[in-house]
């Protein structure tokens, strides 16, 4: 008997959501009324500028298109509606949306502790930048609750995590470090990427903040760069707000919120298939004799996979696994399948392979590479939505060939 997954069950929406997240999400009536044309889809909104009827900037309405924009808008209120959150912006990149946080809450002296295995990209700017302006980091393992509290006191500012990682799929308790960031006045801020707000809302479960790129699932048809902030803090959204537009000056573009807009209709059905597809590949990769480990939250021999059923409403489309071999043998593997792009970036659909010692984190030094459990015999795959039996098939001829 092979490894099993098994379906998370999805629990009845909150209170506060008037609908499911697949009603959400499509919009219905919204659409149509939202302009004078009666509309079915939320148009793009180009003018960079608007009229105003007397000098000065208007109480209501649009001004300039940097600070608001009507198409930008509509993504912002169905994202808010989507993650149940007060407050949200969107960004011209996931990668925007983290300097804009942490140029936001943090002062020289300031100190972070953040996951020791966090998205190549975030771990860099954290080493470049935040040392450039005399911020403290320091890493833990986030997985860990208890190196998390040992390491958490008073002159922690910001505990930043990522829930699943990337690229090995590790969980943190979100609830518990909620709890425990709040007893010592720390923030906490969740990286959604990987679940997405269909698969988990961490504002519900105490986190501060949550960033998001939306250049993988939500907008999920690869051709749009973008990111997202959301937090029901007011106080927290006007800063982010002053960063976002007035400082970098980088909201997520009409044309692109139109993207996200329209991949967001679908994120639901699309999550639920890229879940069914990445539990079948799970379960090949976990049976098979030239792989030594599998990642994926949905298998019962995921390590977190109690908390992965209670925190989790989709294990989502992301697995990642060691080869028995070593990187030339993974490479070579990445390298032979057909049905998969070898490429960067994930969320698509599409399925795709990556080398991250080699590509997502090839930023980490070969000692942050071990800290950050990265081998060079790991493969990440992005499960898309082709037949899964194709999928599966392609891996075992490319494994086949080692
Ligand atoms: C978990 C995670 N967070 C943030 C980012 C950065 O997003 P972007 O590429 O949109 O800047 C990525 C990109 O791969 C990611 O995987």
């Amino acid at each position: 008997m092979g490894e099993e997954t098994d379906t998370v069950e999805r629990t009845a929406e909150t209170e506060q959501d008037q609908y499911g997240d697949g009603t959400v999400v499509v919009g219905g009536d919204e659409e149509r009324t939202a302009t004078e044309w009666n509309d079915v889809v939320t148009p793009i909104h180009l003018s960079a500028t608007h009229g105003v009827e007397t000098p000065g900037y208007p109480d209501d309405g649009y001004s300039y298109g940097r600070s608001g924009n009507p198409t930008r808008d509509r993504l912002r209120d169905r994202l808010a509606g989507l993650s149940n959150a007060e407050h949200v912006l969107a960004a011209a990149s996931g990668t925007t949306a983290i300097s804009t946080v942490c140029l936001s809450l943090l002062r020289p002296g300031d100190k972070v502790l953040a996951g020791d295995s966090l998205y190549g990209g975030t771990t860099n700017l954290f080493d470049t930048l935040l040392d450039r302006f005399g911020i403290e980091i320091e890493y833990v393992d986030t997985s860990d609750t208890e190196a998390v509290v040992d390491a958490l006191d008073a002159s922690v500012d910001l505990l930043w995590v990522e829930s699943p990682t990337n690229p090995l799929l590790q969980l943190c308790d979100i609830d518990a470090l909620g709890d425990h960031s709040d007893e010592h006045g720390a923030r906490l801020v969740v990286d959604n990427t990987f679940a997405t707000p269909y698969g988990q809302r961490p504002l519900e479960l105490g986190a501060d903040v949550t960033i998001c790129s939306t250049t993988k699932f939500l907008n999920g048809h690869s051709d749009s760069i973008g990111g997202a902030i959301t937090t029901n803090d007011e106080g927290l959204f006007d800063q982010f707000a002053f960063v976002l537009r007035e400082m970098l000056g980088a909201p997520l573009s009409p044309f692109d919120s139109y993207l996200v807009l329209r991949g967001l209709k679908t994120l639901p059905a699309r999550m639920d298939r890229h879940e069914h597809n990445a539990g079948e590949v799970a379960r090949f990769l976990a049976d098979h004799e030239k792989v030594v480990t599998v990642n994926y939250p949905g298998l019962a021999s995921h390590p977190q996979h109690e908390l992965a059923r209670r925190q989790l409403r989709n294990h989502g489309g992301m697995v990642s696994f060691e080869v028995d071999g070593d990187g030339a043998t993974a490479r070579a593997l990445a390298e032979s399948l057909e049905v998969f792009n070898l490429a960067f970036s994930l969320g698509g659909t599409e399925s795709l392979v990556e080398h991250p010692a080699s590509m997502s984190a090839a930023a980490l030094s070969a000692d942050e590479l071990a800290a950050a459990g990265i081998s060079d015999s790991l493969l990440r795959l992005s499960i898309g939505l082709e037949d899964p039996s194709d999928l599966v098939c392609d891996l075992s001829e490319a494994l086949a060939l080692l």
